[in-house]
């Protein structure tokens, strides 16, 4: 049955991507829309329907797109080009603006009045958006209440709005007890506007994935926004796990493949690089391989806290797979695909044996 978030979106006209994978969001197929006076289009991945809207819009070259405001708050993700996003509206809050570039990441908060300005007259820019409309609709049936809504939102703690567009800030945040993730203590960095997700080298190891991987793990302040991005070497993969619904994965950086399953069923294989987008269907096993010959990085955008998987997540015994117990065929088909590209696996044979194995964790890549 449809929505009346279906109904809306299909109200706009626009293209709307389906399936397990856009295979590069920088030339993804666009439509005029009519509305915002642009070219756009929706991504509905299998996995994130009802929970998280995909927008793919283009800024045409030296051109803004007319302001407009919206009641929740959005992540943008810069796929190509550069320009300004400029907010205003919000009590006690001056206009701010920033300067974005490719992979930057910054958010637009609810209510405000956003526009957004592309700096090159040579080429279009383009960004995705990223909002939990599906599931906020679901509670509030009426369009008008998210698009046309005179409400002026609370002002928001003054140091926060100070600090709109600022550097984002670390804090130390100790690992919450009976987290599945094993993840150790991290820092969580609290910001709006992250320059460049493809540089960014603030990173913690992520000691229980394998791979000998890093991350980085970012909340939006005021907001119930969040996200994090994973770095791992090159010729190397992580351990296969699953949780709730609603992340979507954009690459920033690097070659590889990931493969999604639903338990006992056929594994499906999407093949990335930067600018490709995926979700992990909830409770599919996922898995990720860099074939490429530097760190690859993708970045997860996550949905409210509920469908993070931290609930049902903790009861799954077999939440995770650890490499000796994983289906031979993963092992083949990675060290098949280096070999294609004239690399061979880095992956420790003891890891393949010893449950345990520790990565020997380094300096954080990039530093
Ligand atoms: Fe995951």
């Amino acid at each position: 049955m449809a929505t009346t978030y279906d109904e809306w979106v299909e109200s706009q006209k626009l293209p709307v991507h389906k399936g397990h994978l856009i295979e590069d969001m920088r030339t993804t197929e666009l439509g005029w829309w009519d509305e915002r006076k642009c070219n756009a289009a929706f991504v509905q991945l299998v996995g994130d329907e009802d929970i998280a809207e995909i927008r793919v819009i283009e800024i045409p070259p030296g051109k803004s797109i007319a302001p407009w405001k919206f009641g929740l708050d959005e992540i943008y993700y810069v796929l190509e080009g550069r320009g300004l996003a400029t907010i205003w509206g919000l009590p006690g809050m001056e206009r701010k603006t920033c300067e974005w570039q490719e992979r930057s990441l910054f958010v637009a908060p609810r209510q405000s009045f956003r526009q957004l300005s592309n700096a090159r007259g040579d080429k279009p820019a383009r960004l995705m958006s990223y909002n939990y409309l599906p599931l906020a609709m679901q509670a509030v049936r009426d369009p008008n209440f998210f698009f046309n809504n005179p409400y002026e939102t609370a002002p928001s703690a003054g140091k926060e709005s100070e600090d709109f567009y600022s550097e984002a800030k670390a804090v130390w945040t100790e690992s919450e007890e009976g987290r599945p993730s094993g993840r150790g203590n991290y820092y969580t960095w609290y910001g709006n506007f992250f320059p460049d997700m493809g540089a960014w080298s603030k990173l913690d190891p992520l000691r229980n994935r394998g791979a000998g991987g890093h991350r980085v793990y970012v909340e939006v302040p005021n907001s119930s926004l969040s996200a994090h991005m994973s770095v791992f070497p090159a010729q190397t993969y992580k351990k296969a796990h699953r949780h709730g619904p609603g992340r979507f994965l954009v690459i920033p950086a690097g070659e590889g493949y990931s493969v999604l399953w639903e338990e006992g069923k056929k594994k499906i294989v999407v093949p990335w690089h930067e600018a490709s987008a995926f979700v992990p269907p909830m409770h599919w096993y996922h898995q990720h391989f860099n074939v490429g010959s530097t760190p690859a990085r993708y970045l997860a955008l996550h949905p409210p806290r509920i469908f993070t998987g931290g609930y049902s997540t903790m009861t799954d015994p077999a939440r995770q797979i650890e490499y000796p117990d994983e289906d031979p065929w993963i092992r083949q088909t990675f060290e098949k695909e280096l070999g294609k590209r004239d690399l061979t696996s880095i992956m420790p044979e003891e890891a393949y044996k010893d449950r345990n194995y520790e990565w020997p964790y380094g300096e954080p890549e990039g530093d």
